[in-house]
C-alpha cells in the first residue's frame, strides 16, 4: 500500500491538516497540486490510500484545485477526502470532491471537514487547527487508518451537500501590490495560477486571479495587501456566520 497526501493549499492551513492525517499511516509521498510546476502523480493503484485536501472557496472545491485532478486516474484507490474551511460553512464542497474523484475512479473510504483559520479575514477561526483540532484529527486519522487496515474500506459514505451545486461568483477581494514590492518574483513562482507575470512581478492580471491569497501569504516584503475597506465590509457581513466556533466533523 502507497499512501499519499494530495493537497491543494495556497495559505497551507490545508497541507497542515492533510499531512497530519496522511502521518497516521506512516510514510506517505507529498503531491502539493497548488504548485504550477509540482511533479503529477495520476495513476493510482486499487491499494493505494490517497489523502485529498482542498480548501471550500464559496461552498465549493477551488475550480484550479479540479483542474490539477482532471487526468486523475483511481484505479479503485480509497480516497479521503478532505475539506478545510474557515469558519463559515463548507456547503458542497464535501459531495463535489467525492462526485469528482467517484468520477475518476476513486472509492471515497471517509471525509473529514476541518475548520482553519479563515484565509481572507483571519480574525475567523483565528490560530486553528489549535492544540484541541491536532487532537482531534489526529484521532480522525487513527480511525480511519483501522477503517482501512480492517478491509472496510471500498463502500462510498454519506455526506452533506446538495446537487447542483451552489453557485461560485467568486470573491471580489484581488490582493494589489504596495511599492515595496522588490520584484523578487517569489510570488510569480508561487501563484497556483500563474496570475503573476514574470515580466512585471509588481502587478496582477486580475482575470486570472482566483483570490487565493497565496501571494499575501510568500511575499517577503509585505507588499501585497487587500483593500482594507473593502475587507472591512465584507467582515462585517460575515461576523455573524463566522464567530461561533464551529467543530471539526468525521464521515466513516
Ligand atoms: C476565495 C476564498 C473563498 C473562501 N470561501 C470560504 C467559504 O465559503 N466558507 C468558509 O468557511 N471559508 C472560506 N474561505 C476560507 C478558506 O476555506 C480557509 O481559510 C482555508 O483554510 C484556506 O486553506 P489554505 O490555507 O490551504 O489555503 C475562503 C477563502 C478564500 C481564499
Amino acid at each position: 500500500m502507497s499512501v499519499y497526501g494530495i493537497y491543494f493549499s495556497p495559505t497551507g492551513s490545508t497541507e497542515k491538516i492533510v499531512k497530519l492525517i496522511a502521518g497516521k499511516f506512516g510514510d506517505y509521498e507529498a503531491v502539493d497540486l497548488s504548485r504550477r510546476d509540482s511533479e503529477e502523480k495520476i495513476n493510482f493503484s486499487e491499494e493505494d490510500v490517497c489523502i485529498v485536501g482542498v480548501p471550500s472557496y464559496g461552498g465549493r472545491v477551488p475550480g484550479a484545485a479540479l483542474e490539477r485532478m482532471k487526468s486523475f486516474k483511481g484505479n479503485q484507490a480509497k480516497a479521503v477526502l478532505t475539506v478545510v474551511y474557515g469558519n463559515r460553512a463548507y456547503e458542497d464542497t464535501l459531495i463535489e470532491l467525492e462526485d469528482y474523484l467517484v468520477e475518476r475512479n476513486f472509492c471515497c473510504t471517509a471525509a473529514i471537514a476541518a475548520v482553519a483559520e479563515h484565509s481572507i479575514m483571519h480574525q475567523f477561526a483565528a490560530g486553528r487547527p489549535d492544540a484541541k483540532d491536532k487532537k482531534e484529527l489526529a484521532l480522525y486519522g487513527e480511525k480511519i487508518f483501522h477503517k482501512i487496515k480492517d478491509g472496510q474500506g471500498c463502500e462510498n459514505i454519506e455526506l452533506p451537500g446538495k446537487r447542483p451545486y451552489k453557485e461560485y461568483k467568486g470573491v471580489p477581494l484581488k490582493p494589489s501590490v504596495k511599492k515595496q514590492c522588490t520584484k523578487c518574483g517569489a510570488c510569480v513562482q508561487l501563484c497556483p495560477v500563474g496570475a503573476i507575470p514574470e515580466a512585471a512581478p509588481d502587478t496582477v492580471d486580475k482575470d486570472k486571479c482566483i483570490s487565493c491569497m497565496r501571494c499575501i501569504a510568500v511575499c517577503p516584503n509585505k507588499a501585497r495587501v487587500v483593500n482594507r475597506v473593502k475587507l472591512n465590509v465584507a467582515s462585517m457581513a460575515m461576523k455573524k456566520n463566522c464567530s461561533n466556533r464551529k467543530e471539526n466533523e468525521l464521515f466513516l
